[in-house]
């Protein structure tokens, strides 16, 4: 079993915090290599393939480590498939995924021979058709289907419904079918499937896989080889435990795959994991400005804002949150944690939204004091903004 629990600030750590400049990532890389060490080995059991979700975190510290873990990549865009290459993971590896995939873009990850286009609409087979045959190659593919099964995540972040613009619904596979017989410098390799994001109901997985194999049953039937089954990431961290529950149950979401995909000999099972590689082993580190008390509510002014973590704000996605300070003075366990007054933890950016959370539960705070946001690994630095003309967010790492 993988350990659980991993405490990730101790003294030492909060008094380093107190000589910088606010607001940066703090980036816990031992916490990121036990990650990956559990999701490796998870996956080696099972021969399984799993590709890093770039677009989890692109920060080249984090990249590095991933690469020297033996993950692959999984990419959305042009410069994510230049970066991955860059810091080496082998092209073979990289998977291009996107609904939206450029000219210029399609030019790129085909120069750099990438294992695999996910591609998701008939129109795009026969563009990267055409702009292979202008390079006299051959692109491998694996078709996105979109499978209408539901992730029961937050709709902003579902993506395998009829209604979401992903991948090609399952009424247009004859086209499909028609358009990879047509283009010859199209290889099918296999089917693609993304559901959604930050899901933690294993039973999800199992309707997903029933799906992929009425999906696979679908074009052996017509002809096809299917090489590759590519079933996306999604798989969820918590939130809300981010010390005792600091990774993600990868052995049980791998046996869901070994246990209900119809696997078949030769065949190779792939994944895009993002989140639950990445989220736990960082945390966005901020001080209060200002103390504001009102009659009816106590706002806690932080110097980072929406600017420098947009989840809570656009997802309405939760973060703990902890007064490293008073932790520091007190106690070091946040379980022992006097939670005196209940404060709405907001950023200085002008607008209304900007707040972390409503009526959280703190020990008395004060100007000064240092504040973490957990659970910022993934989806966080990354949609950092320059809005209001902010700093660039700075990180700094666990060595
Ligand atoms: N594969 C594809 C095709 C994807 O679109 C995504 C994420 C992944 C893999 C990785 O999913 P993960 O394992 O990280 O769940 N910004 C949002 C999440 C957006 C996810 C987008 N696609 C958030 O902060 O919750």
């Amino acid at each position: 079993m993988t350990e659980k629990r991993i405490i990730m600030f101790n003294t030492n750590t909060i008094d380093k915090f107190q000589q910088l400049d606010t607001p940066f990532y703090y980036y816990d890389l031992g916490i990121l290599d036990k990650t990956l060490t559990a999701c490796k080995t998870a996956a080696d059991k099972y021969g399984f393939h799993v590709h890093y979700a770039m677009k989890a975190n692109f920060n080249p510290k984090v990249l590095d480590r991933i690469q020297a873990h033996g993950f692959g990549a999984d990419c959305v865009s042009g410069n994510e498939v230049k970066a991955a290459i860059e810091h080496g993971f082998d092209k073979k590896s990289v998977v291009f995924a996107g609904v939206g995939k450029s000219d210029k873009e399609i030019n790129l990850a085909l120069d750099a021979d990438i294992f695999c286009f996910n591609a998701e609409s008939v129109q795009e087979l026969f563009i990267i058709n055409d702009l292979a045959k202008a390079k006299d190659k051959v692109a491998n593919i694996a078709i996105r289907i979109n499978p209408n099964v539901d992730a029961h995540t937050h709709h902003f972040i579902t993506t395998g419904l009829d209604e979401n613009k992903f991948g090609i619904n399952i009424w247009q596979l004859p086209d499909v079918a028609d358009a990879l017989r047509k283009c010859s410098n199209l290889q099918f390799l296999g089917i693609h499937f993304h559901i959604g994001s930050q899901i933690t109901d294993m039973e999800v997985y199992k309707s997903l896989c029933t799906r992929i194999n009425e999906m696979q049953d679908w074009f052996t039937d017509h002809g096809f080889t299917v090489k590759v089954l590519n079933t996306g990431g999604g798989l969820g961290v918590d939130y809300h435990n981010p010390d005792t529950n600091s990774i993600s149950d990868f052995e049980s979401y791998f046996k869901v795959f070994k246990d209900f995909l119809a696997i078949k000999p030769g065949q190779e099972v792939h994944f895009e994991l993002g989140r639950a590689l990445v989220a736990q082993s960082a945390a966005l580190i901020s001080r209060v400005l200002y103390v504001k008390n009102g009659l009816k509510k106590n706002f806690l002014v932080l110097d980072a804002g929406m600017t420098e973590l947009i989840r809570p704000m656009l997802y309405q996605a939760y973060h703990e949150i902890e007064n490293l300070s008073r932790k520091s003075k007190v106690q070091s366990s946040k379980s022992d944690q006097a939670h005196d007054l209940k404060y709405d933890v907001v950023g200085p950016i002008c607008e209304s939204t900007d707040c972390f959370r409503k009526d959280v539960d703190l020990p008395e705070s004060f100007r000064g004091d240092l504040i973490a946001i957990r659970t910022a690994g993934a989806y966080a630095e990354v949609m950092a903004s320059g809005y209001n003309l902010r700093d660039k967010v700075q990180s700094i790492y666990s060595e």
